[in-house]
């Protein structure tokens, strides 16, 4: 197989008689910023952990920097970053003292990861916090401190599980401007989140994925291509009204969704299809044309929205 650093193939993990994962196939390349997208019970972080070598698949082939998992399991957690989708920061320690503890784990000496603890709390933007206490700290800091932790050992993958969720508007920008950091700096990076909007900024390429399986694969840019318009009409018209006007503009765009609230107008030119509405002598409360996005992707391949 290529330079890929993960490769799974009908990779399966079941729990009784349900698979959770349920036979996907894809690779990572070196540097590559890769992202799992799609809704709670997806089987996001089931992958990540059998990725992370610490849960054995049921089934199918998988790769992660040329070893198999069920065999070289501390080979390759010794060379990957985990950020688990719960923080799992000792409390008991101080700021910098969870990374120095942790850097030892991996039998780098004294002077080796104070020198290391120090870099990345000034990345993690956690300087002035070295000496705080764990539970001090707000939701953002302390994911910024596990992602400078899960870095410690010089990872060759960073792996993330759902590395925003919970996390304030502000708080997540902050995350994401360092990741996009670590993306530029050429950190092979893998992903899970639900955010649309998460993974159409950090991610490269991405599988979206819905009850185990893989419904599509692409650059955000592709996917939304492919499976959209360049943009979007929204329309409401009150509970009322909503079927009613979707009756009389059927035939307005390439196709639409009657979401409880609102009504979608797949289209090229959304002001074209404003204009076609009124046209038509429909008068919505409110209308807003925007371009399409991750969200529509999944809304096309599943019929549902990611965040329910
Ligand atoms: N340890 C487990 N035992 C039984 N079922 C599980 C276990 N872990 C996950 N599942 C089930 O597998 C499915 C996928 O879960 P998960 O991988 O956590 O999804 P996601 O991270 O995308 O939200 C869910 O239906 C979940 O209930
Ligand atoms: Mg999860």
């Amino acid at each position: 197989m290529s330079a890929a650093v993960i490769a799974a193939v009908d990779l399966t993990k079941k729990y009784g008689d349900t698979a959770a994962v349920d036979a996907i196939s894809f690779e990572v390349a070196p540097g590559e910023a890769f992202g799992l997208l799609g809704p709670n019970g997806a089987g996001k972080s089931t992958t990540m952990r059998m990725v992370g070598a610490v849960s054995a698949r049921t089934s199918g082939t998988l790769e992660v920097l040329g070893l198999d998992p069920d065999e070289g399991g501390p080979d390759i957690r010794a060379q990957l970053g985990v950020v688990p989708q719960q923080d799992n920061l000792d409390t008991d320690l101080r700021v910098r003292e969870n990374l120095l503890v942790y850097g030892r784990y991996f039998g780098l000496s004294h002077a080796q990861v104070a020198k290391r603890a120090d870099e990345l709390l000034a990345f993690a933007q956690l300087e002035d916090r070295a000496r705080a206490k764990v539970d001090d700290l707000s939701g953002g800091m302390k994911r910024r401190l596990t992602i400078a932790r899960a870095l410690i050992n010089d990872p060759r993958i960073l792996l993330l599980d759902e590395p925003t969720t919970g996390l304030d508007p502000q708080a997540r920008h902050i995350l994401w401007d360092r990741l996009y950091r670590l993306r530029e700096q050429g950190t092979t990076l893998v992903l899970t989140t639900h955010y649309m909007d998460e993974a159409e900024q950090l991610c490269e390429r991405l599988v979206v994925v819905d009850k185990g399986r893989i419904m599509a694969e692409g650059s955000p840019a592709a996917l939304i291509r492919e499976y959209s318009t360049r943009e979007v009409l929204e329309l409401r018209f009150g509970t009322d009204r909503s079927a009613e006007a979707a009756r009389t503009l059927h035939d307005l765009g390439d196709r639409q969704e009657v979401l409880p609230d609102r009504l979608l107008v797949y289209a090229h030119d959304g002001e074209a299809a404003l204009q076609e509405v009124q046209r038509r002598g429909l008068q919505p409360l409110t209308s807003l044309v925007r371009r399409s996005s991750l969200e529509d992707v999944f809304l096309r391949l599943t019929g549902r929205s990611l965040i329910e």
